[in-house]
């Protein structure tokens, strides 16, 4: 098998403990998430909108029982009960993003004068939880890592998850932060730009997913990630220490900077395959 054909032969081999291990990792990282989604809707909220502020508060402790749960299963647990698992937090994050997309709904028909959630960030929120979503649907088909075959749709999802992020910031950092605000759309650009580079890349396939290409493609996005998470980590900690103006809640700092964490994590892992797969390591 070349390095091309290996690149395409999908990773689907099924042994229980990293069945396991998958599943528990991407449902402690994506439920803990899913949670303090639903802290950030229920404080963007009108204070009269009590329905919506209790369906919020259902949602956080229906994500902070599947994070304990989570804790209570190990590597060496029953697959098959890892699989029913991964099925009943599926369908919780098809519920969450249901109630997503609803908030949406009552934003964008001005149903909510006056409430603090931008809809980028509930539009955003929900892509999130459609992601999540659908991880686990791969999972329990036996596609233990994002496939490789996935790397530039993967690629496309987390740069505009990034690109997001840099907006949030920008807009919710205090307008005479000015520095901050500066770099903040800047990095907006600087991910925007990486987008549509990564989805023209997307209009190539199949004939774009070579090794190089893709190599090239993970070394210049990791870059950027890194040096976005990097600023998110500073921007965290001057919160944190109250030492800049914003309406940035402490916790939605250090969110963001996890999901950067995590797309670093993935791209090192497609890193990690392409490497392996490559002609000069078979050689
Ligand atoms: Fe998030
Ligand atoms: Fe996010």
């Amino acid at each position: 098998m070349n390095g091309e054909e290996a690149l395409l032969h999908a990773d689907t081999g099924v042994t229980s403990g990293k069945f396991a291990e998958r599943s528990l990792n991407e449902i402690r990282f994506w439920s803990r998430i899913m949670k303090e989604h639903s802290l950030f809707l229920r404080l963007g909220f009108r204070a009269e909108d009590t329905l919506l502020i209790n369906e919020a508060n259902q949602f956080y402790r229906l994500f902070e029982n599947i994070e304990q749960t989570s804790r209570s299963f190990t590597e060496q647990s029953d697959p098959e009960q890892i699989r029913r698992f991964n099925t009943e937090v599926q369908q919780a994050a098809a519920n969450i993003f249901g109630f997503k997309r609803k908030v949406l709904g009552l934003i964008l028909t001005c149903k909510l004068p006056g409430a603090n959630n931008f809809p980028l960030l509930v539009d955003h929120t929900s892509r999130e939880a459609n992601y999540f979503r659908k991880r686990l649907g791969e999972l329990n088909e036996g596609k233990l890592k994002p496939l490789p075959e996935a790397i530039i749709k993967e690629n496309v999802f987390f740069l505009r998850i990034m690109a997001d992020h840099a907006k949030f910031i920008g807009h919710l950092l205090d307008p005479s932060e000015r520095k901050l605000v500066d770099i903040a759309r800047n990095f907006s650009n600087d991910f925007d730009q990486l987008m549509y580079q990564a989805r023209d890349l997307e209009s190539m396939k199949p004939q774009s997913q070579t090794v190089p290409l893709l190599d090239q493609f993970l070394d210049q996005n990791r870059v950027s990630v890194s040096s976005l998470r990097d600023f998110k980590k500073t921007a965290r900690d001057l919160i944190e220490q109250c030492k800049i103006k914003s309406i940035i809640h402490p916790l939605l700092a250090d969110h963001v900077f996890r999901e950067a964490d995590r797309f670093l994590e993935i791209i090192d892992m497609f890193d990690a395959h392409l490497t392996s797969h490559s002609p000069q390591s078979s050689q």
